[in-house]
C-alpha cells in the first residue's frame, strides 16, 4: 500500500510510520515541518498535500493539539481552538481526500483515551476525541467506493514519558503495539471502528 502518514514525525506517528514501513508499505510523511508539507487548519494546504501525493491506499492521521485547562478556566475559545484543530483537522482532511484515496481504502484518524476515562483539565480534549469517534462511526455508512474510516484511540504511550504524571495508573501502550493497530485499520476490511488500547 502506499500509505499517507500526517504528523509522522509524532509520538504516535513514528510509531503508525514504523509498523507500516516493517510490513513493507510504502509510507509517505507529511506535518507543517516535513518534507510534504501540510497544516491540517488549513483547507487549502490540505488540498495542496494531495496533490503533491497523488493517489494513496490509506490516509493515516497522526495528530491533534486541544488546550489543557482546568475546566473553570477553559474559555469558548479553547474549545473552539481544540475543535478546529483536532476535529475539523481530521473531517476536513477526509473530505478534500476522497478522491485521493484508491477504491477500498481508507482514513484512519487518532482519538485518544479521554472519550472515556477523564482526567483533570482534559474536558476539552475529551470532547474532541468523543466528536471525532461520533463522525467516524456516522461517516463509515456513507462512504462511497467501499473506502473505510476507522479510529485508534490510545491512552498514554510508554514512550511519552512527559505524560505519564498526567495519567496516573493508567495503562501504558507500547509503541509497537500501538504502529500494529493502525496497520491493522489500513490493511483489514473494518471500518466505523474506534480501536482502543490502554
Ligand atoms: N502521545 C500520547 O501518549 C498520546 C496518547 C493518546 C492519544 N494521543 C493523540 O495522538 C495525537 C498525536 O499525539 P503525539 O503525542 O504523537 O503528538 P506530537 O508528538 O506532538 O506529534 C504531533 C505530530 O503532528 C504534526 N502536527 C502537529 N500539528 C499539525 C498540523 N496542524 N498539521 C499537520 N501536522 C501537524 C507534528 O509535526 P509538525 O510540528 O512538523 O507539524 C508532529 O509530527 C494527538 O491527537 C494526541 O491527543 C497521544
Amino acid at each position: 500500500m502506499r500509505v499517507l502518514v500526517i504528523g509522522a514525525g509524532g509520538h504516535v506517528g513514528k510509531a503508525a510510520a514504523a509498523a507500516f514501513a516493517a510490513q513493507g508499505h510504502e509510507v509517505i510523511e507529511a506535518s507543517r515541518s516535513g518534507e510534504l508539507p501540510v497544516d491540517l487548519r488549513d483547507e487549502a494546504s490540505i488540498a495542496e498535500m494531495y496533490r503533491r501525493s497523488g493517489k494513496v491506499d490509506a490516509v493515516v492521521s497522526c495528530t491533534g493539539s486541544v488546550p489543557f485547562k482546568p475546566l473553570s478556566e477553559l474559555k469558548a475559545g479553547d474549545y473552539r481552538a481544540g475543535f478546529e484543530d483536532k476535529v475539523l483537522g481530521q473531517v476536513n482532511l477526509l473530505r478534500l481526500g476522497l478522491d485521493h484515496v484508491s477504491d477500498g481504502g481508507s482514513f484512519t484518524f487518532t482519538t485518544g483515551v479521554l472519550a472515556r476515562e477523564p482526567i483533570p483539565t482534559g474536558a476539552a480534549a475529551s470532547l474532541a476525541n468523543g466528536a471525532l469517534e461520533a463522525f467516524v462511526m456516522a461517516a463509515a455508512a456513507e462512504l462511497p467506493r467501499g473506502l473505510r474510516i476507522n479510529a485508534v484511540s490510545p491512552g498514554v504511550l510508554e514512550d511519552a514519558p512527559g505524560y505519564h504524571p498526567f495519567f496516573p495508573g493508567f495503562e501504558q501502550v507500547p509503541s509497537d503495539a500501538l504502529g500494529r493497530v493502525y496497520v491493522k485499520s489500513a490493511a483489514g476490511i473494518q471500518t466505523g471502528r474506534i480501536f482502543a488500547l490502554g
